[in-house]
Formats: structure tokens, sequence, C-alpha cells
């Protein structure tokens, strides 16, 4: 018979120990945040002996057919680094066995490999496997001086085994949800870099058939007009429009896909001095319109890449002049939204407006909403401003009503 073997099914003994239960409950608190080995490690060590007053405490791992003394805490070095087979050590009897172990006499026990334990200072000591149903480590108490553990103590060992079990499962879900992460992170890198790659080098191949197409077709106009019947010639303008504008496009693909290679510069900078700049060449590109600006005054700073959020208040800017071309008086405002963090600024006009149902779709490339005959363009100018809003790592959405005007917000960071 096995002396003293006491299962740790034994009920919490009638006087129980406050400081240590206070204890108990401050490391299952430490333990639900330990996200690591090594946090639930240096938790469950110095727990484990402070839990009971030991001498010692150690923290076994079971790393396939042996045990392994990862850490410890003790008056006197124990084995800590060292592994021993499941076999032939008393953690590995208490994982094999699926139970708590007390032996109040080590070199009375069998079980004990005594010349492991000469060296050290250990009389008696209480083993309590990590996770009941499959052990997957143990945690050990020792004492300097003959000592019988009561069943409290051991109680209160198996609970905080219970729960360092508890903690490593999710330890290593999170390692695995992280490895995940990164991996998809990585993938999703590679398919943007390589599309990227792909609309650079197909619009960038594309220029020369084009280029090809419009030299000869504009030598056919010049040269055989005369012999040319006038269905022909109608045919032979339209090649010519129809190249003019797939050149517009290339050149929109080509400049969409520079600013997501382009490198950036983040800084400091006056970004309602910027929105005023992009006003004055507005008006200066079309000086007969009456357009009211409202700009937040007082040097309203942002940070970001000044040359490429220049880029995005082009656009939103040239959007409003643009779609507040029939609305009198025209009004467009540009500021930053009042207590809110990180930054919001905002664009709006009280022009055309939307239908906002189709606000998410505006951000794609070649997506329009209005015919090219009333307001003109190619729909690139919003796929550009959220490349560019995302590399700072922000977000661009947009709210209207048709008839009623639009409002854009972008941020320069990251949401909290
Ligand atoms: N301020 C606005 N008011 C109403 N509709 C807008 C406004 N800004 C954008 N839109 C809608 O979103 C569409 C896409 O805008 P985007 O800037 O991408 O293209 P575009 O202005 O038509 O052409 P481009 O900018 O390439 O010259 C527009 O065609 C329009 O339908
Ligand atoms: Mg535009």
């Amino acid at each position: 018979m096995r002396p003293n073997a006491t299962s740790a099914t034994a009920p919490l003994a009638g006087e129980t120990h406050p400081p240590a239960l206070h204890r108990l409950v401050a490391a299952v608190q430490a333990l639900s945040m330990a996200h690591s080995l090594a946090g639930i490690q240096e938790v469950v060590r110095h727990t484990a002996r402070e839990l009971t007053g030991a001498d010692g405490a150690t923290f076994v791992l079971r790393d396939g057919d042996q045990c392994f003394y990862a850490d410890e805490d003790a008056i006197a070095p124990l084995w800590k680094g060292c592994r021993f087979p499941l076999t032939a050590c008393i953690s590995g009897w208490a994982m094999l066995h699926r139970q708590a172990v007390m032996i109040p006499d080590i070199y009375a026990d069998p079980r004990i490999p005594v010349d492991a334990y000469r060296p050290t200072f250990v009389k008696s000591l209480v083993m309590v496997p990590v996770r009941l149903a499959d052990p997957i480590g143990a945690i050990g108490n020792y004492w300097a001086a003959p000592h019988v553990a009561g069943a409290d103590e051991i109680e209160l060992l198996q609970s905080l085994a219970n729960t360092t079990a508890v903690a490593i499962e999710n330890a290593q879900l999170y390692a695995q949800l992280d490895q995940r992460v990164r991996e998809r992170t990585l993938q999703l890198e590679a398919a943007n870099a390589e599309l990227e790659a792909f609309a650079y080098s197909v619009s960038h191949d594309l220029r020369a058939p084009l280029r090809a197409i419009d030299g000869f077709s504009q030598a056919l106009q010049e040269d055989a007009a005369g012999r040319l019947e006038g269905e022909c010639l109608s045919h032979l303008a339209a090649i010519r429009r129809g190249v003019k504008r797939m050149n517009a496009l290339v050149d929109d693909l080509l400049r969409l896909s520079r600013i997501s290679r382009a490198e950036m510069h983040r800084q400091v900078f006056p970004i309602s001095d910027l929105a005023a700049e992009v006003a004055a060449a507005l008006r200066q590109q079309e000086p007969e319109r009456q357009v009211a600006f409202q700009l937040e005054p007082g040097g309203l700073q942002a940070e970001g890449d000044p040359a490429l959020v220049r880029i995005v208040l082009e656009n939103l800017l040239g959007n409003a002049w643009k779609f507040t071309a029939r609305a009198s008086p025209a009004e467009i405002g540009f500021g930053r939204q009042p207590g809110v963090e990180p930054a919001v600024y905002f664009v709006r006009d009280n022009g055309a407006g939307f239908d906002p149902k189709y606000a998410g779709r505006l951000f794609a490339p070649f997506q329009r909403l209005h015919a090219a005959s009333q307001f003109p363009g190619t729909g690139i100018g919003l796929a550009t401003v959220q490349r560019i809003v995302r590399k700072h790592g922000g977000r661009v959405w947009a709210e209207s009503q048709p008839g009623c005007g639009a409002s854009f917000y972008f941020t320069l960071s990251p949401s909290a």
C-alpha cells in the first residue's frame, strides 16, 4: 500500500486559509491575463510556494515521455532545467496516474528516486498533475522538515494546477491564432504586391500598342481622308476617341499603382493651408464660377505625408467643385470634426449628392454614379483617395442624399 497517497478530490478542510485563498484568487486573475507559457510559469512558480508556505515549488512540463523541470522557486536549487523519464520521477507518476500524490517521507517511498533527492533539502512533498483528464505537466511543493500536507493544501494546489491547465490551453490558442494572423497577413501582402505589380506592368505594357493604334489611325486620318467615305471617316474618328479614352484609363491605373508603391514621409503639416492652396487652384481653373469655400481657419495641423494628402484634397475638393456645378450658391467646406480622436477631417458640399445605397462602391476604381455627359471623369479619384488614406492606416467614408450635397470623411491614422 502507498503511504499517505491522497486523492486530489478531497474536499477543502473546514478550516480555510483566507490569505491562501486570496493568493489563489490573485493567481487565477493573473493566469487569465497571461498569454504566454513564460508568463504562466512566472505566476505558477511563486504562487505554488506561497499557497502552502512550502520551502520550494517546481513547475514541470510533460515533453513526450519525459518530465521537464521548467521552473522553480525554492530555498535551495532543485532540478530546474533537468529532464527525467516519466516513469522515473514523482511528477511523472502524478501525470501517468492522473492524481495528486503526497509523500511525508521521501526516503520511505519506493516511487522516489532517492539519488536525485539526496543533494537537495527535500524531506516531504506534494505533487499535483496539471489537467487531470490528460496531464500536460505537474506542480510540486517541497518541505525541508517532515511535513504531512493537509487535504486543504492539496486542494489549493490542485485548484492552481487546474487553472494553470486552462491558462496553458489559452496560451496555445493565442499562439496558434497569432501565427495564423501572421501567415494570413503575409499571404495578403504577397497577393497585394502581386496584384500591384500586375496592374503596373499591364498598364505600362498597354501603352506601346495603344501608341501604335493612335499613331496609325492618325496617319490614316491625315493621309487617306480624301479617299475615305463619310462613314469610314466617322469610324476612324470613333477609333481615335476610344484610343484617347483608353490612354486616359491607362494613365489613371498607372498613377494609382504608383501611389501604392510610393514611400511615405510622415510629418506634421498645416492641412488647412494645403486645402486653401487646392481651393485657390480650383478657382484659377474656372474663375467664372461662384463658389463659397468655408475652410476651417487657424492653421489646422495633421500628421501624414503632405504630398499624398494633397492628392486626397485635390480629389475630394475637386469632386466637391465638380458636383456643385449646378448648385446656386455653391458651398464647399473643409475642416476637422470637433472632439473626435484620432482626427476626422471632412470635405462637404451642397451639390448633386448621390444615393447613399452606393456609398461603399464609390471607392472602387472606375465606379461612377453620374453620367459622364453631366459630370465628366473616369472614376479613379476616390479609389486614389482610399489608397492614400489606407496607406496612412486611416479610413475614408461618405454620406449623402441625392440633391442634398455630399460629405466625405477621412482619418490619417488607425482608430483606437
Ligand atoms: N462630392 C460628390 N458629390 C456627389 N457625387 C460624388 C461626389 N464625389 C464623388 N461622387 C460620386 O462618386 C463617383 C466616383 O468619384 P471619383 O472621384 O472616383 O470619380 P470621378 O470624379 O467621376 O472621376 P475622376 O476623379 O477620376 O476624374 C463620381 O463619379 C460621383 O458619382
Ligand atoms: Mg473625382
